[in-house]
């Protein structure tokens, strides 16, 4: 049976009707699911020459790390933070959320099951985009009812108008898009590495490490209403995780042979982690 969707059509902008094996919009625009159940919103306009987003090999590290539940707490903030902005949405209603950039699902997954247990709140009807296919085949195996879409945040194939909050989770933003997509009570949430982010790995990396931050500001259109920070201390037990910790992360290209051969031999570190949530209303 054919379902509406909030997903709009990447050619003419036309709503997105969920049929059995594709997308398809009123004027004869059509998207495979795939068998993972995802489907491919990205035009070869979209995007430059080459796999675009996060590659395969750093998904998977990154996977693997989130789920040994070192930012756990932090996921569990987050969703904390996104429930106090939508508490006072009409309860009858869904609550219509999109994870921008959601990599391989695991805030987004987490998100929805934290929903899922309050009583009182329909279950959200929750999308998720990322322009990297490898994320979001493995985001579409954790949750199949998520709807997720290969597709880039700079042309965000959803419809104007209809998602209460988006989640940005170190991830591009665009300003514009997000203005388009959201109600207009609609929330943005945006989270970013605060300035003590990972410290005690990058001194394990190179010998002087900058403390440097990202603030998550984003431009017009948008009213800061919060910001909080959360920060805490993580263990890393075995080189693996340690590893994990490296591939998932920017230091992985920034990082000569010598200290990565050096991080391999640890077998545990710690280090703080640092994240700033900010939370904008649209105006
Ligand atoms: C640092 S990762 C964060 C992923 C996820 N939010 C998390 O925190 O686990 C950044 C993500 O942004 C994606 N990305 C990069 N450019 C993008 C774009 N233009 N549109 C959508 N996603 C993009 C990458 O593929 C990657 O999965
Ligand atoms: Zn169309």
């Amino acid at each position: 049976m054919n379902k509406k969707s909030l997903f709009q059509c990447p050619v003419c902008s036309s709503a997105l009707v969920e049929g059995e094996r594709q997308y398809f919009c009123r004027k004869g625009h059509s998207f495979d699911i795939a068998r993972k159940g995802y489907v491919n919103l990205l035009l070869p306009s979209h995007i430059g020459a080459g796999d675009p987003g996060d590659p395969k090999e750093m998904i998977e590290c990154r996977r693997d790390f989130l789920n040994k539940g070192y930012y756990e707490n932090f996921s569990n903030q987050l969703n904390e933070a996104l429930i106090s902005q939508v508490s006072d949405i009409d309860k009858t209603k869904e609550i219509c959320i999109l994870d921008a950039g959601c990599g391989e699902g695991y805030y987004t997954s987490r998100l929805r099951n934290r929903l899922l247990a309050m009583d009182d709140t329909k279950a959200a009807s929750m999308y998720g985009i990322d322009v990297s296919k490898a994320a979001i085949h493995y985001a579409s195996g954790r949750d199949k009812n998520i709807r997720f879409a290969v597709a880039s945040t700079y042309h965000t194939p959803i419809l104007s108008n209809s998602m209460d909050a988006i989640l940005c989770i170190f991830a591009p933003r665009d300003e514009q898009e997000f203005t388009r997509i959201l109600k207009p009570s609609g929330k943005l949430i945006v989270a970013a590495p605060g300035a003590q982010h990972l410290l005690g790995f990058k001194k394990a990396l190179y010998e002087e490490s900058d403390v440097i931050g990202q603030k998550g500001t984003v431009g017009e259109g948008f009213e800061l209403l919060k910001h909080m920070n959360v920060s805490y201390d993580i263990h890393l037990k075995g080189a693996e995780d340690i590893f994990n910790l490296l591939m998932m992360t920017p230091y992985s290209r920034h990082t000569n042979e010598e200290a990565v051969e050096d991080l391999k031999k640890l077998t545990e570190l710690d280090t703080e982690v640092d994240f700033n949530i900010m939370i904008y209303q649209k105006i």
